[in-house]
C-alpha cells in the first residue's frame, strides 16, 4: 500500500504522515527533507539559490547532511523552496522517492508533489491542509517548546510567502490531487487529526 500525504508548510502533514506509517507499520519518507538538503548544500558550498545549475550540483548532498539539525530551521525551508523550484533539482531526486514508494510491502510518503508526480499510483492520497493563521500560531508553539520567541504575524507572512511560491511555481506546483481526500486540520487537535487520518485510509482500502 503506498500512502500519499501532500500539503502545505506547518499543515500537520508530517506528523500525519509519521501516524499513518507507525499505525499500518509502514516505513515512512519525508522528502521536504530532501529538497532541505539540496538547499543546506547549496548554502555551505556558497552557491546561489536562482541559479539551477548550482541547486543541481546541490542534489549530490552527502547522506549525512540528512541528520544536521540545521536541516529543520525556517531559514532551510524557505530555501528548500527555492531550489525545489529548478526542474533539474525535481528530476535528480525523483528517482530516490519512487524507489521509496515501491518498496515491497508499501510505504507513506509526505511531500507537495508525492499524489501528483510521485507516485499517481498511490492507493491512498490525502491532502493536509489548515488555514495560514492556524498554521502560524503551531509554529509558534513549538518555537516556543524549543525556547525561541516567535512573532505569529511574521510567521505567517512567512507561510503564505511559501505557499505562493510552492503553488505557483511551473514544475510540480503543490496541488490537491483529483482522487484525494482534503483534511483540514484547522479546527482538530493532533490526535483527532491522526484518527480522522486512520479513517479516511481505512476506508479508501475498503472501497479497492
Ligand atoms: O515539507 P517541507 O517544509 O520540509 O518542505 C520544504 C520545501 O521543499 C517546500 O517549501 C517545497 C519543497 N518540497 C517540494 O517541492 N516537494 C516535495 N515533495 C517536498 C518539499
Amino acid at each position: 500500500m503506498i500512502i500519499a500525504v501532500d500539503g502545505p508548510a506547518a499543515s500537520g502533514k508530517g506528523t500525519i504522515a509519521r501516524a499513518l506509517a507507525a499505525y499500518f507499520g509502514l516505513p515512512h519518507l519525508d522528502t521536504g527533507l530532501l529538497y532541505r538538503a539540496v538547499g543546506l548544500t547549496l548554502k555551505r558550498a556558497g552557491g546561489d539559490p536562482a541559479s539551477e545549475a548550482d541547486a543541481a550540483a546541490a542534489t549530490g548532498f552527502a547522506d549525512g547532511v540528512l541528520a544536521d539539525p540545521e536541516l529543520r530551521t525556517e531559514a532551510t525551508g524557505a530555501l528548500a523552496s527555492r531550489v525545489s523550484a529548478h526542474p533539474a533539482v525535481r528530476a535528480a531526486l525523483m528517482a530516490r522517492q519512487r524507489a521509496f514508494a515501491h518498496r515491497p510491502g508499501g510505504a507513506v510518503l509526505d511531500g507537495r508533489d508525492i499524489g501528483t508526480v510521485i507516485a499517481p499510483e498511490a492507493d491512498v492520497k490525502l491532502y493536509v491542509t489548515a488555514s495560514p493563521r492556524v498554521r502560524a500560531e503551531r509554529r509558534a508553539v513549538e518555537m516556543a517548546g524549543r525556547g525561541l520567541i516567535a512573532d505569529v504575524d511574521a510567521m505567517e507572512a512567512e507561510i503564505r510567502a511559501r505557499d505562493a511560491r510552492d503553488m505557483g511555481r511551473d514544475h510540480a506546483p503543490l496541488a490537491q490531487a483529483d482522487d484525494a481526500d482534503l483534511l483540514d486540520t484547522s479546527e482538530l487537535s493532533i490526535d483527532a487529526a491522526i484518527q480522522r487520518a486512520i479513517a479516511l485510509v481505512e476506508a479508501r482500502v475498503k472501497r479497492h
